[in-house]
């Protein structure tokens, strides 16, 4: 059976593994983003919106959704005492309000059986200096992801993937030199960082039906940085 996926923010480095992923399936997908360097092709459509602000296009969608990814967020790092009000705002802005805005517009056409996929942060689980901001809005990410999953099962499966460091471009300014990049595997006891294609793999399943049993979770990739310590 074709499967339709909807897909927020399918200009970010993961989402373009999980479309390259879900091209070898039988998928068709409907990918959203401000940057418009997602080529309409086969079993691709393309729309250019900003989730956050644009009047989300009903006509777009197809008649029966399967999947739907919720990708932007943001990595806004500083002292607390240095964060203004705005930055806030922002951070839940892109991660929270643009979720809740492009769950509401999808949700009515996603079929019984079907799934969701939400991005969440290791900086929730585990406290990390600078992360205030980003472990606030993607708490809520997680807060979301488990009343959906509660409030739509049986129908719906909802679930969201904790990320450590991972190499997109949102990361870049972290992994720029050799000296950071090593620092930043040290940091993890597999002594490497996160990579869109093993992302890209457990969310091509999460969104399949092999992951039926699997719903309200948030699932660490993070290389054990989140519950070891070696
Ligand atoms: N990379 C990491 O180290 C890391 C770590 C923890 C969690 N994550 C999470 O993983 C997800 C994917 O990120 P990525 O690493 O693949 O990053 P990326 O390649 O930099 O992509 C960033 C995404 O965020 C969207 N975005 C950023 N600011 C936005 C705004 N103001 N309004 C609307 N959309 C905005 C972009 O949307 P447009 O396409 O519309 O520009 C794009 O989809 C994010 O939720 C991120 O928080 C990543």
């Amino acid at each position: 059976m074709e499967r339709n996926i909807v897909i927020a923010g399918a200009s970010s480095t993961i989402a373009k593994s999980i479309i390259q992923k879900l091209a070898h399936q039988d998928v068709n997908m409907y990918c959203l983003s401000r940057t418009d360097d997602i080529l309409n092709k086969n079993k691709i459509h393309f729309a250019q919106t900003d989730v956050l602000k644009d009047e989300l296009p009903t006509a777009f969608l197809p008649e029966e959704i399967h999947g739907t990814v919720y990708m932007p967020g943001t990595i806004n790092l500083k002292p607390f005492k240095r964060f203004r009000s705005s930055d806030f705002e922002s951070d839940w802005a892109v991660n929270v309000g643009g979720a809740t805005r492009f769950f509401q517009w999808v949700l009515p056409k996603m079929v019984n059986n079907s799934a969701a996929l939400m991005f969440s942060s290791v900086a929730v689980q585990t406290g990390m200096p600078f992360h205030a901001s980003v472990a606030m809005a993607k708490g809520a990410v997680e807060g979301l992801t488990r009343a959906l999953a509660a409030e739509y099962a049986p129908r719906i499966r909802f679930n969201a993937l904790a990320l450590s460091l991972t190499n997109t471009q949102m990361a870049e300014r972290f992994i720029n030199s050799d000296d950071k990049l090593e620092r930043s595997k040290a940091r993890h006891p597999l002594n490497q960082i996160g990579d869109p294609e093993d992302i890209a793999e457990l969310a091509a399943f999460l969104l399949s039906e092999r992951s039926r049993f699997i719903t309200g979770q948030v699932i660490p990739v993070d290389g054990g940085l989140s519950n070891l310590k070696i």
